[in-house]
């Protein structure tokens, strides 16, 4: 995975190294990222149509439907083509708040003419108001340790998710005691690069920035989706050893929190 990013550590590095200067910026957007990232990112996994097939393993047993779906952080697309592919008659979503990945997600798609995806400009915090209850599969591919505001970003899960619904979440697998990811390379050689350089300066971008990374690790991820809201019904490698896959549903609504009145 590492050399696809080679051609653009060299400006992120000096990016990053502004962040430590006392007036420099806490951390920058993909938006403020070489335009060259959308297309590394967008290109670096190898079987997009393998990645769905492993994702709809278990997200397939547990909604009855999987005709509206959406896609967040969609970058430039390349998950959500594959979804495409797989389900031709789907309504599928993909929302990005890059305007230059929802730019080249729209221009390959009228290319490979995909016609069930729609790209739009959207922060994951605040998704169209008419969306409540839209969504029979939400999927994050890749982005959850990426936002500097996972808490609202997943609310906002909760509030477009049907109630039969289900969630993807597919991320970097480290483990969240970072000792214990001593000796595996592909943490340490991968992912922590790259992490300071993309996933840690987007996740600390704004006021009161999570500023996790791939550093928050799979363990304390496990903790704050289950800690917010979601049941955990699977969780397993995919695609490689750096993926963990969780599929969620939405936890049943306490009788004390559902009657109020
Ligand atoms: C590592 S990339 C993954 C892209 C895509 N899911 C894939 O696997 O090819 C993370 C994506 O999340 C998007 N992103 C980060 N924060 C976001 C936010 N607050 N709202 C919408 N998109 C966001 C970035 O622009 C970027 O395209």
């Amino acid at each position: 995975m590492l050399p696809f990013f080679f051609p653009v550590l060299d400006n992120l590095t000096g990016k990053v190294m502004n962040c430590f200067r006392k007036d420099g910026p806490q951390g920058y957007e993909f938006g403020d990222m070489l335009p060259e990232v959308v297309d590394v990112t967008n290109e670096r996994v190898a079987d997009t149509d393998g990645a769905v097939e492993q994702l709809l393993v278990p997200a397939a047993k547990l909604t009855k439907s999987l005709a509206t779906i959406l896609g967040l952080g969609s970058g430039a697309g390349d998950i959500s083509r594959a979804l495409s592919r797989r389900f031709p008659d789907a309504d599928i979503y993909g929302v990005d708040y890059s305007e230059i990945a929802i730019r080249k997600a729209i221009e390959i798609s009228k290319i490979e003419s995909i016609n069930n995806v729609k790209f739009l400009k959207e922060n994951v915090t605040s998704l169209p108001a008419d969306w409540t209850g839209k969504f029979d599969w939400v999927i994050l591919y890749d982005v959850l340790h990426d936002l500097p505001d996972h808490v609202n970003a997943m609310k906002e899960v909760q509030r477009v998710l049907k109630d039969g619904g289900v969630v993807s979440i597919t991320d970097p697998n480290v483990h969240s005691n970072h000792g214990d990811n001593v000796g595996d390379s592909n943490v340490a050689g991968v992912g922590y690069a790259l992490s300071t350089v993309i996933c840690l300066p987007c996740s600390l971008s704004i006021d009161d920035a999570a500023g996790h990374g791939i550093g928050w690790g799979t363990e304390n991820k496990e903790k704050f989706l289950i800690s917010s809201g979601w049941l955990v019904k699977d969780k397993r490698n995919i695609g490689s050893p750096l993926a963990v896959n969780f599929t969620c549903v939405k936890a049943e609504n306490k009788p004390d929190e559902s009657s109020s009145c």
